[in-house]
């Protein structure tokens, strides 16, 4: 968890413990959701919090019944400091709307707690997280995923599902589907909202139409809890 010094080569190896001896100090400390903002905020298990304004943990009740895990935060989300709040957010808050399902009943995270992006010119572009760095990331989700005990998740995208379920989910040909997790949760798999924005915008009510129904079947772990 050693800070690599600005302009440091990405991945150099660093002195002090090795990531596993950190992440299983983190783990010991995380009891709550400020412990995890600032373990997250100084983790450098891998290079992309050194460029990151801040880190991006979850955000919403504590007792929420549906964890939705995106894949990593945005250029909105980085300077805010709160998840799914630029585009893809309001997109996401506009399907789970139209599930039926109230945006601040669940919790929302994602499984990458800092933005990686590209500069071009003055924009910073998103890039994905690679395998690695998701890998790298996954106990700071399964912290949350301790601290909120949701019966349920909702994997947006590939990224999500990989770190949820830990293997390469299809997400196209699962989504709408129940997985279960090793630790007995059942996962709905979905697309990720900024697939939505991507496509043809021919093409984009459908697209919303099929998520916000994808989202429909986690409505009613959500409203058990009522
Ligand atoms: N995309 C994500 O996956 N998460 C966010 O928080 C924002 C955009």
């Amino acid at each position: 968890m050693t800070a690599r010094p600005r302009g440091a080569a990405a991945g150099a190896r660093q002195p002090g413990p090795t990531a596993d001896a950190a992440a299983a100090l983190a783990r010991d400390r995380i009891a709550s959701l400020d412990d995890l903002k600032a373990a997250t905020m100084r983790c450098r298990e891998c290079p992309i919090g050194e460029f990151a304004t801040q880190s991006v943990i979850g955000a919403g009740p504590l007792k929420a019944r549906l964890l939705l895990v995106g894949e990593q935060p945005g250029d909105q989300e980085d300077l805010q400091g709160l998840p799914f709040v630029g585009p893809a957010g309001r997109l996401l808050a506009r399907a789970l709307e139209q599930a039926g399902i109230a945006r601040d009943a669940v919790f929302v995270s994602n499984a990458v707690k800092h933005f990686k992006y590209e500069l071009r010119g003055k924009r910073r572009i998103h890039k994905s997280p690679t395998q690695r760095e998701a890998a790298a990331c996954l106990h700071w989700l399964e912290d949350e995923i301790a601290l909120v005990q949701p019966p349920a998740l909702v994997a947006l995208g590939a990224v999500a599902a990989r770190s949820l379920l830990g293997r390469a989910v299809p997400v196209l040909a699962n989504r709408g589907r129940w997985l279960p997790r090793a630790d007995g949760r059942q996962v709905l798999i979905t697309v990720h909202p900024s697939s939505l924005l991507r496509g043809p915008p021919e093409a984009r009510e459908q697209a919303f139409v099929a998520f916000a129904a994808d989202l429909a079947l986690a409505r009613t772990v959500v409203r058990q809890g009522r």
